[in-house]
């Protein structure tokens, strides 16, 4: 569970993140939609430490996580995937996965079996360099990365973007694997509307920083399409 509470967030004069309510129902998909420069990226960063609120409270089932910094909050059991995953390019797969090992809560330093039974592929490739990989297997090497640290609540921003339709269709599978076997709460932020109505189940649109709808993806209308995601 994740909740996040009254909260606000400024670049300086600009308010970027106004009073924000909302909840994430644990071994859920809950879906942060809106057009570009709404504030979703923006609020991933202050769900993970990575920017402080000017206003408001994050909890999660252990507390309030406010005053944590980025780090702690890893320890914590947030994972937070970037937008344009940002794997290291220079590293090996296996390098990339285990840089992860350093969040882990009980000092293991051996990769769990289940992140390469979700990601087979990249079973197959663990000799090879980031940078060589195609931009579906990065972003699926970047979610895997995360995994390692086995979070309770993993944050992705935008997994789909420029992403091939195969890959985007195992990443969808995973999120349902990741819900529904390991319990881990979901935090989607998406723009692709038939992923979120696939594999998602509720939702958020936001609109300059705050939230203006909310539902279960299944009452995801075209009225509500219209009138905040459309271009
Ligand atoms: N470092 C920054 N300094 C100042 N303003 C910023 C900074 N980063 C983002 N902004 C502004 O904050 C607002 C929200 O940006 P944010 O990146 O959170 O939006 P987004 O919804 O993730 O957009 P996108 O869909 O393009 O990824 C935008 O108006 C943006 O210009
Ligand atoms: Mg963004």
């Amino acid at each position: 569970m994740l909740s996040i509470q009254n909260l606000s967030f400024s670049y300086g004069a600009v308010q970027a993140l106004r009073n924000i309510n909302m909840t994430m129902a644990e071994s859920r998909v809950t879906c942060v939609m809106g057009r570009n420069g709404v504030g979703k990226t923006t609020l991933m960063k202050n769900i993970m430490g990575l920017l402080r609120p000017t206003a408001g409270s994050i909890l999660t089932a252990d507390g309030d996580i406010t005053p944590l910094s980025a780090h702690r909050r890893a320890r914590a059991g947030l994972a937070l995937v970037p937008e344009g995953r940002q794997i290291f390019p220079n590293l090996t797969v296996e390098e990339n996965l285990q840089v992860s090992l350093a969040a882990r809560r009980d000092g293991s330093k051996t990769i769990p079996g289940h992140v390469y039974e979700l990601f087979p592929g990249l079973k197959t490739m663990l000799k090879r360099m980031g940078g060589d990989l195609s931009g579906g297997q990065q972003q699926q090497l970047a979610i895997a990365r995360s995994l390692v640290a086995q979070p309770k609540v993993l944050l992705l921003d935008e997994p789909t973007e420029g992403i091939q339709p195969n890959i985007i269709k195992q990443i969808g599978q995973v999120l349902h694997t990741l819900t529904r076997d390991l319990k881990i709460t979901v935090v989607l932020v998406e723009q692709y509307l038939d992923f979120v109505k696939e594999f998602g189940h509720q939702f958020y649109i936001m609109n300059r920083g705050q939230v203006v709808a909310e539902g279960a993806t299944s009452d995801l209308t075209s009225d509500i399409v219209r009138r905040h995601l459309s271009v």
